[in-house]
């Protein structure tokens, strides 16, 4: 190969730059890069290399411009780029020829007799052969988008510089970020919001926890289809702060996608772990915030937690039906009351069958009323198992039979229903 930067021509620079140097390294990368182009062996991309190396060197030594700086250190990454997929290249083809010589096969790895012979005609350490290679096995795309983002922070940024080991770190976080799922599969694509295996599951009190009965995930599912970067959310039942484990918890079900917004809570009965983050606040009387983006109630489902979480009269929980009617309605008031026009309001329920008087009430129907009456018209609806009646004990298969027996369904679905505020 011609070499039309010879050593005398290299030799020069010093005295050159002092003069007009800028145009002098420019044209000296130019060059450079044809030398590339026309390099076929190792040795012969070597030479390049390490005529790059002088002239990043002097660009920076003479504090050319930071531009030209770049260009001499871009070109020297892409040459080890190059020369790590040579190195591969030869590796892989002398594999290929050891192969049909011989029919057990044999991996050749930067440590291989072969490999090492190569490296020995060459002045790289095995620590620089290695990072050529990582370079060479990045793919096209990951490369190109990595070397273009950090040259651009570095002519913007003084105090970050190209470099190898930068361009690495790079391509190793980026490489992370792309094996990890788009998306969680806690977040459902459809409105079956069911969970075979449950990851927020129902918190037990003998456990010295406080209870909890959906899934976390209906919360989670409910954030992601409803809550937008930075919103202010309310849980104004938010009982044992099941909500908060889960909104703590969101860099698990967000994926990649992960955002940021406010969450408040209340309870007439805060307890549980979380208990000092929840305020004493009676629905029935008022809202506690006002403006809120989003709300979301996990109401005591009617007829079936009577005394569960206190046995204050005000506590929906105890009510029958007719105060329970009564009560709802202030809510649904209540929360019309503070929201803007185009909020969502969800309220989470199940329907209710006393198998033993063989009554059927739909709730559900009944809030939608409610919230339709109060300013708000059904958004969107999903449902989700209670995941109660597949416990496998023996209070529920006696529950189970008298189902059966008197011809009344038990309720094992609850319905999150979305208003949105007129
Ligand atoms: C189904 S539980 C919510 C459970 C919650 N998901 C959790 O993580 O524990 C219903 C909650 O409504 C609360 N509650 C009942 N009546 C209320 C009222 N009038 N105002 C505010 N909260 C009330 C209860 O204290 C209970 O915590």
């Amino acid at each position: 190969m011609k070499d039309p930067l010879s050593e005398h021509q290299f030799a020069v620079i010093p005295t050159i730059v002092s003069g007009n140097q800028e145009t002098v390294v420019v044209q000296f990368l130019k060059t450079a890069t044809e030398l590339l182009k026309q390099a076929k062996t190792l040795e012969e991309i070597q030479e390049v290399w390490q005529k790059l190396n002088a002239l990043e060197a002097l660009s920076k030594k003479f504090r050319l411009s930071k531009e030209v700086q770049l260009d001499a250190t871009e070109l020297r990454i892409r040459i080890e780029r190059r020369l790590g997929e040579m190195l591969s290249q030869i590796n892989q083809s002398r594999e290929g020829d050891i192969k049909n010589q011989n029919q057990n096969s044999v991996k050749v790895n930067l440590d291989s007799n072969d490999s090492k012979s190569i490296r020995s005609n060459l002045s790289f350490t095995k620590n620089e052969w290695s990072k050529f290679q990582q370079l060479a096995s990045t793919p096209h795309e990951v490369f190109e988008a990595v070397i273009t983002d950090l040259r651009i922070e570095a002519a913007i940024n003084r105090q970050t510089a190209l470099s190898t080991p930068r361009i690495l770190r790079a391509i190793r976080s980026q490489q992370k970020k792309d094996s990890e799922p788009l998306f969680s599969p806690i977040i459902k694509p459809s409105d079956n919001w069911n969970f075979s295996t449950v990851q927020y599951a129902r918190i037990h009190e003998k456990l010295g926890e406080d209870r909890g009965y959906i899934p976390g995930e209906i919360y989670a599912n409910c954030f992601w289809y409803y809550v937008k970067p930075g919103d202010l959310v309310i849980a104004p039942m938010a009982g044992s702060g099941q909500v908060w484990r889960v909104y703590e918890a969101r860099k698990e079900w967000m994926g990649q996608h992960i955002y940021d917004f406010k969450l408040k809570m209340f309870d007439l009965t805060p307890r549980g772990k979380y208990k000092d983050l929840i305020t004493q606040h009676d629905l029935t009387k008022s809202f506690p915030v006002i403006n809120p983006d989003y709300i979301i109630i996990d109401i005591p489902y009617y007829g079936m937690v009577a005394q569960q979480y206190s046995n204050k009269s005000e506590d929906l929980a105890n009510m029958a039906l007719e105060n329970w009617q009564i009560a709802m309605t202030t809510i649904a008031k209540n929360c019309a009351a503070v929201q803007q026009t185009g909020t969502l309001c969800t309220v989470i329920s199940p329907n209710y069958r006393d198998v033993a008087k063989k009554q059927v009430f739909m709730v559900t129907d009944i809030i939608r009323s409610l919230w339709e009456l109060a300013g708000y018209f059904l958004y969107d609806k999903a449902y989700s198992s209670r995941r109660i009646q597949q416990n496998q004990t023996p209070q529920m298969a006696r529950m189970n039979n008298q189902a059966k027996a008197n011809h009344i369904m038990l309720t094992d679905i609850t319905e999150v229903l979305t208003f949105r505020r007129v």
